[in-house]
């Protein structure tokens, strides 16, 4: 492929707008000679601006529809850039053949480009089958919502959702598919609106449903902690781990794997911490978020959270999700 035809990855241009790129960079300061592994590719935003600064990067995406713009990085520094296809649950294996690491970047949740694609399914706000499914492989929302009886559906919308009025939408969702499958997100969002109306203003009835569905779908919070005690074997003393969030559910999980004095995983309920146990985690920045400049260019950048710390030397913890807060969904 020649150069010309290569999509345009550029963070200024790009498809994605790269959000609080600025303050990413600044994480890995000084990053020129650094080996970094982007966890989240998307269409390479990170990757490309870390590579001008001089970094090699190993990028890692679970959406098989971002090759071209790692190919296009792939010609443009050849030799300083990988793309590894795979989830970034299994990254300390994905970059094992390009150690030693000196950090890791997780942009966590969905691209502009999966959701302007009406055909991936992941916006109520656009025609499509009723997919969200990151990687093109396994179930999707039409299977779940099409399956789980009415309390598997509601307690699912809760936990992942945090949508209050669960019960009613799941209600409607099931009595809707009793005439015929529910296959498009716009059939969906508006079983959801019929369900619990809409109010001049507020957000769409099916956001938060929404959320919940491609949460369930592409198990993001088994992916994102299982990527966290990842990026903690991969990673010696002095490497950086640094991850932007854009929701509170996923901001408290990072929060506590970092801060395990705030309740993480290596806090027991039943003892009494008579000696602080060693931390895997030191130099915790404060969280950081966009500032105005950055919001008025590009408004999805309002709930990202960025929060960055240092390994240290301490031996890696085996994965556990107790004590990190990740929402369960309930048994029916
Ligand atoms: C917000 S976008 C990243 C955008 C990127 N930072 C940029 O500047 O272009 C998130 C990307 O992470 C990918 N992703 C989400 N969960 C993943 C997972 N568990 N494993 C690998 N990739 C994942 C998505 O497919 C998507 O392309």
């Amino acid at each position: 492929m020649g150069k010309r035809s290569m999509p345009d990855t550029s963070s200024q241009a790009g498809p994605h707008v790269p959000v609080l790129l600025d303050e990413v960079l600044a994480a890995f300061d000084p990053i020129a000679g650094k080996r970094i592994v982007d966890g989240t590719f998307g269409a390479g935003g990170y990757s490309r601006a870390m590579l001008e600064a001089g970094a090699t990067v190993i990028a890692i995406d679970r959406d098989p529809s971002v090759q071209p713009f790692a190919d296009a990085l792939s010609v443009e520094f050849d030799d300083r850039f990988f793309f590894v296809p795979g989830t970034f649950s299994q990254l300390d294996s994905l970059a094992a053949d390009h150690g030693p690491i000196d950090g890791v970047v997780l942009d966590i949740g969905v691209s502009s480009m999966q959701l302007d694609q009406a055909e991936r399914g992941f916006s109520f706000m656009r025609d499509g089958p009723l997919d969200m499914r990151m990687s093109g492989s396994g179930e999707s929302a039409a299977d779940l919502v099409n399956a789980l009886e009415t309390e598997q559906l509601a307690n699912l919308l809760y936990a992942f959702g945090e949508e209050r009025k669960s019960r009613r939408i799941a209600q409607f969702i099931v009595a809707a598919r009793e005439t015929k499958p529910i296959e498009t997100t716009l059939e969906l969002a508006r079983i959801i609106e019929k369900s619990i109306g809409r109010k001049p203003g507020d957000a769409h009835p099916a956001t938060r449903s929404f959320q919940a569905l491609r949460i369930a779908v592409n198990a993001e919070f088994d992916q994102l902690v299982e990527a966290l005690f990842a990026a903690e074997r991969l990673l010696d003393e002095g490497g950086r781990l640094v991850v932007v969030s854009f929701h509170s559910l996923e901001d408290r999980i990072v929060k506590r794997f970092f801060d395990p004095e705030k309740g993480g995983p290596s806090q027991s309920r039943h003892m009494p911490q008579v000696q602080t146990e060693a931390r895997r985690w030191v130099e915790v920045a404060k969280a950081r978020k966009a500032g105005e400049a950055e919001l008025s260019g590009n408004p999805r950048a309002r709930s990202a959270v960025l929060r960055a710390a240092t390994r240290s030397d301490a031996d890696s913890r085996p994965v556990k999700f107790d004590g990190l807060g990740v929402p369960k969904v309930r048994e029916a």
